[in-house]
């Protein structure tokens, strides 16, 4: 399924109102989805269901984003990014991600919940460029070794602006 989908310079724009909500196992394998993420995304339940996550990867994301993600969601925490996907048609959308563990009664992680909302058009401009740099960062220093020094120039980023990652997002939130 992975990677079939050929990338288009097409963008499809949430509105304000729309929320694009999905559920996954501890693994990312999604267990849910509403409405509006068969809507934008183009797929349907059934192609949908069942299916890792990484199936609305858009390869200008670079692999360092999702590697933070997995960190912060290990460490029980809840994790937000700006995100590019990718529909089954080749378009692609942003989105202020949000993702947060499913904790059940006694105290286990037992998947992942995500909302996303339409992110802020500064946010889009100044993520841009530095997803574009983590991308060049990675394929210089290969699979290994990559995501970790893209996370880094994020970092090096953030403290460029004075900020922490999640100050950033929500200074580009409201910016
Ligand atoms: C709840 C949840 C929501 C996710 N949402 C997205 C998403 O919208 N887009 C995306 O590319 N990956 C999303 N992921 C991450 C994917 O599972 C995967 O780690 C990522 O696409 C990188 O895939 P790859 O390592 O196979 O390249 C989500 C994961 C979880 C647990």
């Amino acid at each position: 399924m992975k990677n079939r989908v050929s990338p288009s310079n097409n963008e499809v724009r949430l509105r304000d109102d729309e929320f694009i909500v999905s559920k996954t196992d501890t693994r990312g394998i999604i267990t849910y989805v509403n409405r509006i993420f068969m809507q934008i995304s183009g797929y349907s339940e059934p192609e949908l269901l069942g299916v890792q996550h990484n199936i609305i990867r858009h390869p200008d994301m670079p692999r360092g984003a999702f590697r933070l993600m997995w960190e912060t969601l290990n460490r029980g925490e809840e994790f937000f990014a700006y995100v590019k996907n990718l529909c089954k048609d080749g378009s692609y959308y942003w989105v202020m991600a949000n993702v947060t563990p499913d904790i059940n009664a006694d105290g286990k992680v037992v998947g992942y919940y995500s909302v996303r909302r339409k992110p802020t058009d500064a946010a889009i401009k100044a993520v841009t460029p530095l997803y574009r740099e983590m991308l060049q960062i990675e394929a210089a220093a290969g699979a290994k070794q990559g995501p970790e020094r893209s996370i880094e120039h994020l970092h090096q980023f953030c403290r460029s602006q004075n900020m922490s990652y999640e100050e950033l997002i929500w200074a580009l939130d409201n910016a």
